[in-house]
Protein backbone atom coordinates (compact mmCIF):
# COMPACT_ATOMS: atom_id res chain seq x y z
CA UNK A 1 0.00 0.00 0.00
CA UNK A 2 1.74 3.76 -0.64
CA UNK A 3 1.68 5.55 2.04
CA UNK A 4 0.61 9.09 2.38
CA UNK A 5 2.23 11.67 0.87
CA UNK A 6 2.76 15.34 4.28
CA UNK A 7 4.67 18.20 4.21
CA UNK A 8 6.34 19.39 7.68
CA UNK A 9 6.51 23.30 7.04
CA UNK A 10 8.50 24.02 9.80
CA UNK A 11 11.70 22.69 11.41
CA UNK A 12 11.06 20.17 14.12
CA UNK A 13 12.47 18.09 16.46
CA UNK A 14 14.66 14.69 14.73
CA UNK A 15 12.00 12.44 16.48
CA UNK A 16 9.36 13.75 15.60
CA UNK A 17 10.46 13.33 11.88
CA UNK A 18 11.51 9.73 12.37
CA UNK A 19 8.59 8.69 13.93
CA UNK A 20 6.21 10.66 10.66
CA UNK A 21 8.46 8.75 8.45
CA UNK A 22 6.95 5.32 10.40
CA UNK A 23 3.71 6.14 8.63
CA UNK A 24 4.16 8.91 5.53
CA UNK A 25 5.94 9.85 2.75
CA UNK A 26 7.78 13.24 4.39
CA UNK A 27 8.45 16.46 3.27
CA UNK A 28 10.30 18.63 5.58
CA UNK A 29 11.78 21.90 5.81
CA UNK A 30 14.64 20.94 8.37
CA UNK A 31 16.52 23.84 7.52
CA UNK A 32 13.76 26.01 8.28
CA UNK A 33 13.09 28.06 5.21
CA UNK A 34 11.25 30.73 4.99
CA UNK A 35 8.75 30.09 1.95
CA UNK A 36 6.47 32.33 -0.01
CA UNK A 37 2.63 31.19 -0.31
CA UNK A 38 3.70 30.25 -3.60
CA UNK A 39 6.32 28.24 -2.80
CA UNK A 40 4.39 26.69 -0.01
CA UNK A 41 1.46 25.93 -1.75
CA UNK A 42 4.01 24.52 -4.33
CA UNK A 43 5.17 22.08 -1.80
CA UNK A 44 1.59 21.36 -0.63
CA UNK A 45 1.11 19.36 -4.12
CA UNK A 46 0.19 15.82 -3.69
CA UNK A 47 0.06 16.09 0.25
CA UNK A 48 -2.62 14.78 2.01
CA UNK A 49 -1.42 16.32 5.31
CA UNK A 50 0.63 18.80 6.34
CA UNK A 51 2.49 19.94 10.04
CA UNK A 52 1.94 23.60 10.75
CA UNK A 53 3.06 26.06 13.45
CA UNK A 54 1.41 29.03 14.01
CA UNK A 55 2.88 31.35 11.60
CA UNK A 56 1.79 29.27 8.55
CA UNK A 57 -1.47 30.27 6.92
CA UNK A 58 -3.80 28.18 5.90
CA UNK A 59 -6.58 29.73 4.03
CA UNK A 60 -9.35 29.71 1.03
CA UNK A 61 -6.26 30.23 -1.53
CA UNK A 62 -4.21 27.82 -0.52
CA UNK A 63 -7.72 25.12 0.07
CA UNK A 64 -8.50 25.79 -3.34
CA UNK A 65 -4.72 25.27 -5.00
CA UNK A 66 -4.44 22.06 -2.77
CA UNK A 67 -7.41 19.85 -3.42
CA UNK A 68 -5.41 16.57 -2.16
CA UNK A 69 -4.96 18.46 1.65
CA UNK A 70 -7.02 16.35 4.06
CA UNK A 71 -5.24 17.70 7.65
CA UNK A 72 -3.87 20.44 8.54
CA UNK A 73 -2.26 19.47 11.85
CA UNK A 74 -1.10 22.99 14.16
CA UNK A 75 1.88 22.63 16.38
CA UNK A 76 -0.09 25.35 18.93
CA UNK A 77 -3.08 25.79 20.97
CA UNK A 78 -3.69 28.85 18.99
CA UNK A 79 -5.10 28.69 15.78
CA UNK A 80 -5.60 32.26 14.08
CA UNK A 81 -3.39 31.50 10.84
CA UNK A 82 -6.51 29.01 10.08
CA UNK A 83 -8.83 29.91 8.37
CA UNK A 84 -11.13 27.01 10.07
CA UNK A 85 -14.85 28.01 8.20
CA UNK A 86 -13.10 27.10 4.73
CA UNK A 87 -11.10 24.19 6.32
CA UNK A 88 -14.46 22.68 7.41
CA UNK A 89 -16.08 24.23 3.81
CA UNK A 90 -13.49 21.88 1.70
CA UNK A 91 -13.63 19.00 4.05
CA UNK A 92 -10.10 19.31 5.60
CA UNK A 93 -9.25 18.59 9.22
CA UNK A 94 -8.20 21.11 11.12
CA UNK A 95 -6.34 19.77 14.94
CA UNK A 96 -4.32 22.09 17.09
CA UNK A 97 -2.28 21.26 19.94
CA UNK A 98 -3.84 22.27 23.48
CA UNK A 99 -3.41 21.04 27.06
CA UNK A 100 0.37 19.60 26.76
CA UNK A 101 1.44 23.30 27.11
CA UNK A 102 -0.95 24.79 29.44
CA UNK A 103 1.29 24.78 32.65
CA UNK A 104 4.49 26.22 30.97
CA UNK A 105 2.93 28.97 29.45
CA UNK A 106 1.04 29.32 32.94
CA UNK A 107 4.49 29.11 34.37
CA UNK A 108 5.75 31.79 31.40
CA UNK A 109 3.43 34.34 32.12
CA UNK A 110 3.83 34.50 35.69
CA UNK A 111 7.57 34.83 35.12
CA UNK A 112 6.59 37.91 32.48
CA UNK A 113 4.61 39.08 35.10
CA UNK A 114 7.20 38.85 38.14
CA UNK A 115 9.99 40.80 35.75
CA UNK A 116 8.03 43.14 34.60
CA UNK A 117 6.50 44.07 37.81
CA UNK A 118 10.29 43.77 39.87
CA UNK A 119 12.13 45.47 37.13
CA UNK A 120 14.46 42.87 36.19
CA UNK A 121 15.35 43.17 32.63
CA UNK A 122 15.65 47.24 33.05
CA UNK A 123 17.90 47.01 36.16
CA UNK A 124 20.04 43.94 34.29
CA UNK A 125 21.07 46.26 31.15
CA UNK A 126 21.89 48.80 33.41
CA UNK A 127 24.46 46.55 35.51
CA UNK A 128 25.39 45.01 32.07
CA UNK A 129 26.25 48.79 30.96
CA UNK A 130 28.20 49.31 33.97
CA UNK A 131 26.13 51.97 35.20
CA UNK A 132 25.76 50.52 38.93
CA UNK A 133 28.27 52.57 41.23
CA UNK A 134 26.40 52.68 44.13
CA UNK A 135 23.34 51.20 45.79
CA UNK A 136 19.99 53.56 46.58
CA UNK A 137 17.09 53.59 48.38
CA UNK A 138 14.76 53.53 45.47
CA UNK A 139 16.77 51.62 42.41
CA UNK A 140 14.40 50.06 40.23
CA UNK A 141 11.49 50.03 43.00
CA UNK A 142 9.06 48.45 41.75
CA UNK A 143 5.40 46.75 42.43
CA UNK A 144 4.20 43.74 44.45
CA UNK A 145 3.25 40.91 43.24
CA UNK A 146 2.21 39.35 46.56
CA UNK A 147 -1.31 40.57 48.06
CA UNK A 148 -2.17 42.49 44.72
CA UNK A 149 -4.69 42.20 42.57
CA UNK A 150 -4.17 40.16 39.24
CA UNK A 151 -7.20 40.96 36.63
CA UNK A 152 -6.74 38.11 33.75
CA UNK A 153 -8.84 38.51 30.25
CA UNK A 154 -9.27 35.46 29.18
CA UNK A 155 -9.77 32.61 31.42
CA UNK A 156 -9.55 29.13 29.10
CA UNK A 157 -6.70 26.56 31.07
CA UNK A 158 -3.44 29.08 30.32
CA UNK A 159 -5.65 31.50 32.39
CA UNK A 160 -6.92 28.89 34.86
CA UNK A 161 -3.03 27.84 35.47
CA UNK A 162 -2.01 32.06 36.29
CA UNK A 163 -4.74 32.13 38.32
CA UNK A 164 -3.93 29.19 40.38
CA UNK A 165 -0.06 30.14 40.67
CA UNK A 166 -1.62 33.84 41.71
CA UNK A 167 -4.11 32.74 44.68
CA UNK A 168 -2.54 30.18 45.94
CA UNK A 169 1.13 30.81 45.47
CA UNK A 170 1.11 34.58 45.83
CA UNK A 171 -1.62 35.28 48.10
CA UNK A 172 -3.01 37.31 45.05
CA UNK A 173 -6.45 38.38 44.62
CA UNK A 174 -7.47 36.96 41.47
CA UNK A 175 -10.43 38.88 39.06
CA UNK A 176 -11.28 37.89 35.59
CA UNK A 177 -13.46 38.57 32.37
CA UNK A 178 -14.20 36.06 29.78
CA UNK A 179 -16.52 35.30 26.97
CA UNK A 180 -18.18 33.34 29.18
CA UNK A 181 -18.28 32.51 33.27
CA UNK A 182 -16.65 29.73 34.47
CA UNK A 183 -18.59 27.13 36.30
CA UNK A 184 -18.81 27.74 40.21
CA UNK A 185 -16.25 24.78 41.12
CA UNK A 186 -13.58 26.35 38.42
CA UNK A 187 -14.01 29.20 40.30
CA UNK A 188 -13.33 28.48 43.44
CA UNK A 189 -10.74 26.46 42.61
CA UNK A 190 -8.92 29.29 41.12
CA UNK A 191 -10.19 31.63 43.62
CA UNK A 192 -11.29 34.03 41.19
CA UNK A 193 -14.05 36.65 41.05
CA UNK A 194 -16.00 37.50 37.49
CA UNK A 195 -15.62 41.28 37.21
CA UNK A 196 -16.47 43.20 33.54
CA UNK A 197 -13.89 44.41 31.63
CA UNK A 198 -13.81 47.97 32.63
CA UNK A 199 -14.14 47.03 36.43
CA UNK A 200 -11.00 44.74 35.62
CA UNK A 201 -9.04 47.61 33.80
CA UNK A 202 -9.53 49.93 36.37
CA UNK A 203 -9.25 47.91 39.61
CA UNK A 204 -6.23 45.40 38.55
CA UNK A 205 -2.67 46.39 39.62
CA UNK A 206 -1.51 43.59 36.99
CA UNK A 207 -3.33 42.50 33.79
CA UNK A 208 -2.72 39.51 32.11
CA UNK A 209 -3.97 38.58 28.56
CA UNK A 210 -4.67 35.37 27.48
CA UNK A 211 -7.47 35.09 25.50
CA UNK A 212 -7.05 33.93 21.67
CA UNK A 213 -6.92 36.24 18.52
CA UNK A 214 -9.80 36.57 16.12
CA UNK A 215 -11.44 39.51 14.21
CA UNK A 216 -13.42 40.15 17.52
CA UNK A 217 -10.38 40.44 19.98
CA UNK A 218 -8.35 42.65 17.67
CA UNK A 219 -7.11 45.47 20.08
CA UNK A 220 -8.81 44.74 23.01
CA UNK A 221 -6.21 46.76 24.53
CA UNK A 222 -5.78 50.06 23.06
CA UNK A 223 -5.69 53.77 24.48
CA UNK A 224 -9.08 54.23 25.63
CA UNK A 225 -8.11 50.64 27.42
CA UNK A 226 -4.69 51.55 28.40
CA UNK A 227 -6.06 54.43 30.09
CA UNK A 228 -8.41 53.21 32.19
CA UNK A 229 -5.50 51.38 33.94
CA UNK A 230 -4.21 52.31 36.97
CA UNK A 231 -0.86 54.56 36.19
CA UNK A 232 1.18 51.98 38.32
CA UNK A 233 -0.26 48.88 36.77
CA UNK A 234 1.47 46.23 34.39
CA UNK A 235 -0.06 44.56 31.60
CA UNK A 236 1.17 41.21 30.47
CA UNK A 237 0.51 40.00 26.76
CA UNK A 238 1.29 36.39 26.36
CA UNK A 239 -2.08 35.56 24.14
CA UNK A 240 -1.54 37.03 20.38
CA UNK A 241 -0.06 39.90 18.92
CA UNK A 242 -2.98 41.77 17.50
CA UNK A 243 -4.75 41.65 20.62
CA UNK A 244 -3.10 44.70 22.08
CA UNK A 245 -2.23 48.15 19.95
CA UNK A 246 1.26 48.24 20.05
CA UNK A 247 1.58 52.00 18.94
CA UNK A 248 -0.89 52.87 21.42
CA UNK A 249 1.02 50.53 24.26
CA UNK A 250 4.29 52.27 23.42
CA UNK A 251 2.52 55.73 24.03
CA UNK A 252 1.28 55.08 27.20
CA UNK A 253 4.74 53.52 28.51
CA UNK A 254 6.38 56.30 27.00
CA UNK A 255 4.12 58.65 28.87
CA UNK A 256 3.93 56.34 32.15
CA UNK A 257 0.50 56.29 31.97
CA UNK A 258 0.68 52.89 33.26
CA UNK A 259 4.24 51.57 34.63
CA UNK A 260 5.08 48.82 32.53
CA UNK A 261 4.40 46.20 30.07
CA UNK A 262 6.19 42.41 29.45
CA UNK A 263 5.50 41.24 26.02
CA UNK A 264 5.72 37.69 24.70
CA UNK A 265 4.06 38.01 21.26
CA UNK A 266 3.45 41.52 18.99
CA UNK A 267 1.38 42.56 16.03
CA UNK A 268 3.26 41.02 12.98
CA UNK A 269 5.52 39.65 14.80
CA UNK A 270 8.53 38.62 14.39
CA UNK A 271 8.72 42.56 13.55
CA UNK A 272 8.35 44.87 16.68
CA UNK A 273 7.30 48.35 16.52
CA UNK A 274 10.42 50.51 16.62
CA UNK A 275 9.15 52.38 19.86
CA UNK A 276 8.85 49.19 22.02
CA UNK A 277 12.76 48.72 21.24
CA UNK A 278 13.61 52.22 23.10
CA UNK A 279 11.43 52.29 25.98
CA UNK A 280 12.81 50.78 28.85
CA UNK A 281 9.74 50.16 31.22
CA UNK A 282 9.14 47.08 29.14
CA UNK A 283 10.18 43.63 29.12
CA UNK A 284 10.39 41.94 24.99
CA UNK A 285 10.32 38.07 24.81
CA UNK A 286 10.38 36.72 21.18
CA UNK A 287 7.29 34.88 22.14
CA UNK A 288 8.76 31.90 23.87
CA UNK A 289 5.79 31.05 26.42
CA UNK A 290 5.52 27.20 25.58
CA UNK A 291 9.59 27.28 24.98
CA UNK A 292 10.66 24.00 26.95
CA UNK A 293 12.27 21.15 25.13
CA UNK A 294 9.14 18.80 27.26
CA UNK A 295 6.88 20.71 26.44
CA UNK A 296 7.94 21.54 22.47
CA UNK A 297 8.23 18.18 21.74
CA UNK A 298 4.67 16.79 23.48
CA UNK A 299 3.50 19.28 21.25
CA UNK A 300 5.02 18.31 17.97
CA UNK A 301 3.96 14.87 19.02
CA UNK A 302 0.88 15.95 19.23
CA UNK A 303 0.72 17.02 15.74
CA UNK A 304 2.10 14.29 14.62
CA UNK A 305 -0.56 11.89 16.58
CA UNK A 306 -3.16 13.79 14.79
CA UNK A 307 -1.82 13.49 11.11
CA UNK A 308 -1.20 9.66 12.22
CA UNK A 309 -4.87 9.39 13.08
CA UNK A 310 -6.95 11.15 10.37
CA UNK A 311 -4.48 9.48 7.43
CA UNK A 312 -5.16 6.09 8.84
CA UNK A 313 -8.64 6.02 9.14
CA UNK A 314 -8.97 7.35 12.68
CA UNK A 315 -10.66 10.31 14.95
CA UNK A 316 -8.51 13.49 15.37
CA UNK A 317 -7.30 13.40 18.75
CA UNK A 318 -8.09 17.55 19.26
CA UNK A 319 -10.19 18.42 16.25
CA UNK A 320 -11.25 22.16 15.34
CA UNK A 321 -13.60 21.16 12.85
C1 LIG B 1 0.63 28.51 20.96
O1 LIG B 1 0.70 27.29 21.12
O2 LIG B 1 -0.36 29.07 20.51
C2 LIG B 1 1.85 29.29 21.32
O3 LIG B 1 1.62 30.64 21.19
C3 LIG B 1 3.02 28.86 20.47
O4 LIG B 1 2.77 29.21 19.14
Amino acid sequence: MTQPKILVARAVFPEVIARLEQHFVVESNQLDDNWTKAQFIQKLQGKQGVFTTGGDRIDAEVLAACPGLKICANMSVGYNNFDVDAMTQAGVTATNAPDVLTETTADFGFALLMATARRMTESEHYLRAGKWSKWSFDMFAGSDIHGSTLGILGMGRIGQGIARRGAHGFGMKVIYHNRSRLSAELETDCKATYVGKEELLKTADHVMLVLPYSPASHHTIGAAELSLMKPTATLVNIARGGIVDDAALASALAARRIAAAGLDVFEGEPKVHPDLLTIPNVVLTPHIASATIPTRLAMANLAADNLIAVLTGKKPLTPLN
